[in-house]
């Protein structure tokens, strides 16, 4: 009998929401226009050699590293941050190892570390979803190997200090600390420059958000060079494959693109915090490119919610089975023309289900 290895037979079931998302996608976080139209230039002159060939993701590293101001032995490029997160539990995870995350939290670090065998600890947010800096570091004890911090976090957009991370870092020498900075472009606030400071620190940044590009699956891990270089081990030479090494370097020319982008996503995140505080409804200030709202107090409220959206031709996410997040619904933030559309969108919705003003955040 084929046996699944145990570590496996316990991964939670992961399914986003991916089929049918028909209408205006505020669900997922990703860029609602799409990427520079440089990009899609260079799409249209790729040629069959480009093809045929095996990937060579080095010299696209160097262009990377030299846009972030890293040196290229300090980065690997990566299928996504998913695949980052999976490469760290595997180069530090053994079975039994402790790792620990915020929730709520990305759903992504539970399930690799669970996968590596690792038991996952879960330190729940303080009061208003705020960076549990103190737990944290009270459940780091000799067997933590590995611990992950989405900054900001997704779903609730908040961010933690640098000293605070920095403390945390310090406070684990012997585990990797994995910053993931996939929302950075939205915030400008990066560990960067101080990652050297504690030589466990990895930070994580992805092409999926800001540039559009989350359909071409890249990201990039930074580390310490001697650890980079054990991690690129365990990696696949040919991760990122042709189509997206040949895209990047065109992606990251057209900085403006990006600038005015995120212009756009500030002025709405401005506007729908604005309307939400009108109809009374609970809401969190984000960092990101999306923001959480308590859209009722129970989770069929909430499902109610997202499923009148829909009917009205805009996706927005559920997030109620989330911890501290009963009722909680994610919006994700574009331009101003969709941002529109989504506004026009509640009012009806709210109307319909009788859902504000009034709902007290608990
Ligand atoms: C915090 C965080 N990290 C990583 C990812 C996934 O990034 P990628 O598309 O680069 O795998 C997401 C996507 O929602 C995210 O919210």
């Amino acid at each position: 009998m084929l046996r699944l290895r145990q570590a496996v037979s316990n991964i939670p079931t992961y399914h986003p929401p991916l089929a049918g998302r028909e209408g205006l996608r505020l669900d997922f976080n990703e860029n609602t226009v799409g990427c520079s139209p440089k990009v899609l230039a260079r799409l249209r002159n790729l040629g069959p050699e480009d093809l045929a060939r095996y990937p060579e993701r080095e010299p696209i590293e160097s262009t990377v590293a030299a846009f972030l101001g890293v040196s290229r032995d300090e980065l690997l490029l990566t299928n996504g941050v998913d695949e980052a997160i999976h490469l760290l539990c595997q180069a530090y995870l053994n079975q039994g190892d402790e790792a620990l995350i915020v929730v709520p939290t990305y759903s992504m670090y539970r399930i690799y570390m669970t996968a590596a065998g690792a038991e996952v600890i879960s330190v729940p947010v303080e009061k208003d979803f705020q960076f549990p800096a103190n737990d944290l570091r009270a459940k780091i004890t000799s067997r933590t190997r590995l611990i992950a911090i989405a900054n900001p976090n997704n779903p609730t957009g908040t961010l933690a200090p640098a000293d605070d991370l920095l403390t945390i870092a310090r406070s684990a020498p012997q585990a990797a600390i994995l910053i993931d900075e996939a929302y950075y472009e939205f915030c400008g606030q990066t560990l960067l420059p101080r990652r050297r400071d504690s030589p466990n620190i990895f930070i994580t940044r992805t092409f999926s958000k800001a540039y559009g590009l989350a359909g071409l699956r890249v990201g990039v891990l930074i580390g310490d060079r001697n650890q980079m270089s054990a991690i690129r081990r365990v990696s696949s030479p040919y991760n990122i494959n042709a189509v997206a090494l040949a895209c990047l370097p065109e992606a990251l020319s057209d900085q403006s693109y990006i600038e005015s982008y995120v212009r756009e996503v500030l002025q709405s995140r401005e506007t729908l915090e604005s309307a939400l505080k009108d109809y009374g409804i609970p809401f969190w200030p984000s960092r990101a490119n999306f923001i959480l709202a308590r859209i009722g107090t129970t989770a069929s409220e909430a499902k109610a919610f997202v499923e009148s959206m829909r009917r009205e031709g805009i996706l927005v996410r559920d997030r109620s089975a989330d911890h501290g997040c009963e009722g909680c619904v994610r919006f994700t933030l574009g331009p101003r023309k969709h941002t529109n559309r989504l506004l026009t969108a509640l009012a009806t919705t709210l109307e319909e289900l009788s859902l504000a003003p009034g709902v007290s955040r608990s």
